[in-house]
């Protein structure tokens, strides 16, 4: 199976999940944030564990050269955001979102944070046997969770993707990621309204900007998987000026402003982790400030 099948499998599933919940949560958001929150707490944690093991790829590790730079320098940026998104909007989603309905709840968070050591020990306990088949292995973990079908072909397959592969995968995986936080922001409306807390009302804008920040990662891994040919290795004659350019152009695209995207410095919602890439170039970006 080409890894773009595998990818376009886990959309699939990963819309069926959303229509699952949506379906069996009916009425009840509370809950279906919760069962996002779930999922979102371990693929935060798994994404940052994935791309800091990708850092020390044997391609980007041995490889050298501008765009080659340009790509590491990505990758480590967007695992640094990555772990950002694990530690602070996690915690702030859980204890903001349900600071105010102690209780009953209480059973369900220990089961979120159950599930995210379990994971992220055996991940950590694998034979070490090179960055793909830890890739592989927690691969087949996310499979196991949205498409329980394909897990045999993740398996057999994987752990021949070379970087390329990875980068289309982690493309894939951050469109999931979007999508979970778009649903998120769907359902956080109502949670808002009916608490007399304001940490639901203020966790609105975040969530925004982490659904942002993750579509960008999307379109840049798509982007960065262009840079290398089947082979896992890098296109002959690529150039980091154009690389920027065009890295610079996705983030506007995605997080811009809209009535500041013609500006010579474009304004935008985050700098989708890459912010000090962007500076290390000297190309300017300008980051609206966060809201009080
Ligand atoms: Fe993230
Ligand atoms: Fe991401």
């Amino acid at each position: 199976m080409a890894i773009e099948e595998i990818c376009e499998k886990i959309i699939d599933e990963t819309n069926a999940v959303r229509a699952k919940y949506q379906a069996d949560y009916a009425g009840d958001p509370d809950a279906e944030l919760l069962a996002w929150l779930q999922i979102a707490v371990q693929r935060e944690a798994m994404v940052c564990y994935l791309y800091n093991e990708a850092t020390r790829n044997k391609r980007l590790a041995e490889s050298e050269g501008e765009v080659v730079e340009v790509t590491r320098d990505a990758l480590t940026l967007i695992w640094q955001q990555e772990q950002s998104h694990a530690a602070e909007l996690a915690a702030r989603l859980i204890d903001g979102v349900f600071m105010d309905r102690k209780g009953s709840l209480d059973a369900a968070f220990l089961k979120i944070r159950g599930t995210l050591d379990a994971t992220m020990l055996d991940l950590l306990t694998q034979d070490r046997g090179g960055v793909l088949s830890v890739f592989a292995k927690a691969a087949t973990w996310v499979a196991a969770k949205f498409a329980p079908n394909i897990v045999p072909a993740f398996a057999t397959e994987l752990p021949r993707a070379n970087l390329r592969g990875f980068f289309v995968l982690a493309r894939a995986l951050e469109q999931t990621a979007r999508d979970s936080y778009a649903r998120i922001g769907q359902i956080l409306p109502a949670i808002v309204l009916k608490s007399s807390s304001l940490q639901p009302q203020g966790l609105l804008k975040p969530i925004r900007n982490t659904e942002l920040d993750e579509l960008f990662h999307q379109r840049v891994f798509g982007e960065m998987a262009s840079w290398l040919d089947s082979d896992g290795a890098f296109v002959a004659g690529l150039e980091a000026k154009t690389c920027l350019r065009k890295l610079r152009e996705i983030l506007v695209t995605t997080t811009g402003i809209q009535q500041y995207r013609g500006r010579a410095v474009p304004m935008v919602y985050t700098d989708g982790g890459l912010g000090d890439l962007f500076a290390k170039h000297n190309i300017k970006i300008e980051v609206e400030r966060a809201a009080a």
